[in-house]
């Protein structure tokens, strides 16, 4: 059975009461458990983490090398500023999906740019809580290729 990480950063806890004119009104655990739908779909084991905290989301990764085969990540705020995930993903050498709910492009500046899209096999965004299944989805197609 093939095992993935999900990992959701900061403040989407939130999720369903923040900024809903941009987020939505669906809360992190209806996006979970349409995740975790799908997974048993697929027969695949999901893991679902959610941290306000960096170096958390590092140790999170760092345990995934050779225990899992994919990370479906949301990295929030630390998307555009943390050269500690960016480097942790590489370090656990697992293949990587980021994901995002709002199209970080068409929003300020400042999230134009992710540290994370370098290092992940792709990005998908703008689409809401379907970014996340749109995500897996990849990860299931590339995991089953490997
Ligand atoms: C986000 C976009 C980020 O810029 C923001 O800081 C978030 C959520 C998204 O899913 O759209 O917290 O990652």
């Amino acid at each position: 059975m093939k095992k993935v990480l999900v990992i959701h950063g900061p403040n989407l806890n939130l999720l369903g009461k923040r900024e809903p004119q941009i987020y939505g009104k669906t809360t992190l655990t209806q996006i979970n458990q349409s995740l975790k739908k799908l997974a048993r779909k697929n027969k695949l084991k999901l893991f679902i983490k959610q941290s306000n905290h960096e170096g958390e989301i590092v140790d999170l990764i760092g345990k995934t090398k050779n225990k899992y085969d994919g990370i479906l990540i949301n990295p929030a705020a630390y998307t555009h500023t943390s050269v500690a995930i960016r480097d942790a993903i590489l370090a656990a050498g697992v293949l990587t999906v980021e994901v995002h709910l709002s199209n970080i492009y068409s929003r300020e500046e400042f999230r134009h740019k992710s540290l994370i899209s370098p290092v992940a096999k792709g990005t998908i965004l703008g689409f809401g809580p379907k970014s996340y299944l749109l995500g897996l989805e990849a990860l299931l197609d590339l995991m089953n290729v490997q």
